[in-house]
């Protein structure tokens, strides 16, 4: 079954000019892109995004440093885009992130972590509706 997912390239993802990286990563998988664009999160958008983080004691550097650069959003879709882009990822802490995930190639630092994926088809419709209108979708 088609899902669409939303995939942050974060902050730290572009200023590294891993943006291509990624987006080729997902294409050759056989993943469509179907929205794309650059921007700067606003506080209210990265609360929104992050709102199951928000009063842990780790949102205000999270909400820092996803605010703090520009950032590359798109709508990924596929067949079962949301598990496979997860396993593409690897998990939260690069550390432990297997080698040949974009984590585990790119990355070292859990608060840094190069990627966003959403975790369910609802986290997805909700995070696609923060960044896109239907007619930016493809
Ligand atoms: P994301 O939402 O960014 O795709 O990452 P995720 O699902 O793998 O992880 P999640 O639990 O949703 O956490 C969101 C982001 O918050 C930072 N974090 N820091 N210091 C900590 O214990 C901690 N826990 C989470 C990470 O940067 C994570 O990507
Ligand atoms: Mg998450």
């Amino acid at each position: 079954m088609d899902q669409k997912s939303l995939v942050l390239v974060k902050p730290d993802g572009v200023r590294k000019h891993l943006i291509g990286e990624i987006i080729a990563r997902f294409e050759r998988r056989g993943l469509k892109i179907c929205a794309l664009k650059m921007l700067v999160m606003s506080k209210d958008q990265a609360k929104y995004h992050y709102a199951e983080h928000v009063d842990k004691p780790f949102f205000p550097e999270l909400e820092a440093f996803i605010t703090g650069g520009p950032l590359v959003a798109m709508v990924v879709e596929g067949p079962n885009a949301i598990k496979a882009i997860r396993t593409m990822m690897g998990v939260t802490d690069p550390i432990e992130s297997t080698p040949g995930s974009i984590r585990g190639d790119f990355a070292l630092d859990k608060g840094e972590n190069v990627i966003h994926g959403s975790d369910s088809p609802e986290a997805a419709e909700r995070e696609i509706k923060n960044f896109f209108t239907p007619e930016e979708i493809y």
